[in-house]
């Protein structure tokens, strides 16, 4: 009976016996390009895969495989690669000129169209994820004059000093559950640290308590509705209902991180699906169609800092104009409302289908989808809070991303983190070929002899 690492290591060989110029030009990036990659998050076992082109729901790699993609640039390439709208609309543009630092019109069409789905009449642009948190930040203090912010332990929300605090870590790093430790990122200073408070996800107790400790001193709590870089831990009956009533009775500033939900699990993000508005969202990933894009939404009273200079929200490429050619198609053409039904359908099929395979060969699995993003965790535990997920095993994981990929299915490399996002271009047929894959990844885990997913180590955050 082979081990849970000689399968891993079988099949990473025939992972790399795929990509041979793959590996050649790792081996040259390296040279020039720390890791070899634009961003750590390429760096991934065994190899990176460097990518030659995409159209619709498939990526070709530059050995000439053809694969699958239900990785979509970590969630943002929801319209499918190469979108013809999204094609069109920059084409038109870049022709026009790419950069003034200047208004365009299509501002006013994307600023509408986002403020009738998410229910906040103003919003602001900027160029990614990280900016668009780190504006939330900012805009929270300069609202409130207050510096504490509070954050959900091991929630990832984007690259900047107030959040990277407490992520990416094991259970012993973490501190006491009750009195976590605010742990910094290399990097970012103990005392820009100190400045955030940690609650766990799904845990309306503990955060009243750091609410009511810290009263007065709190100038908002930033959150992601839906926990995703920790596979996906949906919010528990009440739960964001619960935190917007804290946050308002406390007079504490609310600020939804919808950076992967937004524009994916519905047409106006967490926000619509689950009925419960923030004082501020924060966008990224979809909105651009596959071009760099941000994006904050707010309600008057808290967007009057912007308008009336309390906070400055700057940026020489905020609201560029090929970005914002690309957001007014993905919203306009792309992601309309329609679409979300048939997303929801192929993506339930999807997971039902997932379960159902893995519990036939003895597996424990459970899973949770909302429109184009479906999830597959390999434990029969469903995990509320980040240290719960961290008891997942992440070897398994990583199986199960190798045997995908062997298949011709490109899934996050970050097997248990991250989940499945499909676009608009994904089919039926598409489903079907990740759920043959299952069957053999099932067949292999049976083939060990137990319930695999319960016998190998957990611990690593991965
Ligand atoms: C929830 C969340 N917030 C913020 C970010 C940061 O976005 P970006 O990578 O565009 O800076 C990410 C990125 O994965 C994210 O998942």
């Amino acid at each position: 009976m082979r081990s849970l690492d000689q399968i891993i290591e079988a099949e990473e060989q025939t992972f790399l016996q795929r990509v041979p110029k793959s590996i050649a030009l790792h081996a040259q990036a390296s040279k020039s390009i720390p890791g070899g990659v634009a961003s750590s998050w390429a760096s991934s076992r065994p190899t990176p895969v460097w990518v030659s082109h995409g159209s619709g729901a498939h990526v070709w790699d530059v050995d000439g495989n053809r694969y699958i993609d239900f990785h979509a640039g970590y969630g943002a390439n929801v319209v499918g690669h190469a979108n013809p709208a999204v094609v069109a609309a920059v084409q038109d543009r870049v022709t026009l000129g790419t950069h003034f630092a200047q208004p365009t019109p299509d501002l006013i069409v994307v600023a509408e169209e986002l403020a009738k789905r998410f229910g906040l009449p103003q919003w602001r642009f900027c160029n990614s994820g990280s900016e668009a948190t780190m504006d939330a930040i900012h805009l929270m203090r300069a609202v409130t004059g207050k510096d504490l912010i509070i954050k959900i332990e091991g929630s990832y929300n984007g690259h900047h000093d107030s959040v990277l605090v407490s992520i990416f870590r094991s259970t012993s790093q973490l501190g006491p559950e009750q009195e976590p430790w605010r742990v910094p990122t290399a990097g970012v200073p103990q005392a820009i640290a100190d400045l955030v408070r940690i609650v766990p996800y799904n845990d309306l107790v503990a955060l009243e308590r750091v609410l009511t400790e810290f009263k007065n001193e709190i100038a908002g709590m930033i959150f992601e509705p839906m926990m995703m870089n920790a596979g996906i831990i949906a919010p528990q009956d009440n739960y964001l209902h619960g935190v917007r009533e804290l946050t308002a009775k406390h007079g504490v500033l609310l600020a939804f991180d919808e950076v992967k939900t937004g524009l994916v699990v519905h047409h106006g993000g967490a926000t619509k699906l689950y009925g419960v508005t923030p004082d501020i969202v924060c966008l990224a990933k979809a909105l651009g169609g596959g071009v760099p894009c941000g994006a904050i939404g707010g309600t008057d009273e808290v967007m009057s800092a912007i308008t009336d200079g309390r906070y400055n929200q700057i940026g020489t490429f905020n609201g560029n104009p090929l970005t914002m050619a690309a957001a007014r198609a993905v919203l306009t053409q792309v992601m309309t409302p329609d679409v979300y039904d048939r997303a929801n359908e192929l993506g339930s099929y999807i997971l039902g289908n997932a379960l159902e395979t893995l519990h036939r060969y003895g597996q424990s699995a459970y899973g949770f989808q909302a429109g184009f993003k479906v999830c597959v965790v390999f434990s029969d535990k469903p995990a509320k809070n980040y240290r719960e997920f961290l008891d997942i095993s992440t070897g398994i994981s990583h199986l199960h991303f190798l045997k995908q990929f062997n298949g011709g299915i490109f899934l996050p490399p970050w097997g248990k983190s991250e989940s499945l996002t499909l676009s608009v271009a994904h089919t039926k047929a598409d489903a079907d070929i990740y759920i043959q894959n299952l069957v053999e990844f099932g067949e292999v885990l049976q083939s060990m002899g137990e319930r695999a997913s319960k016998v190998f180590a957990a611990g690593s955050y991965n």
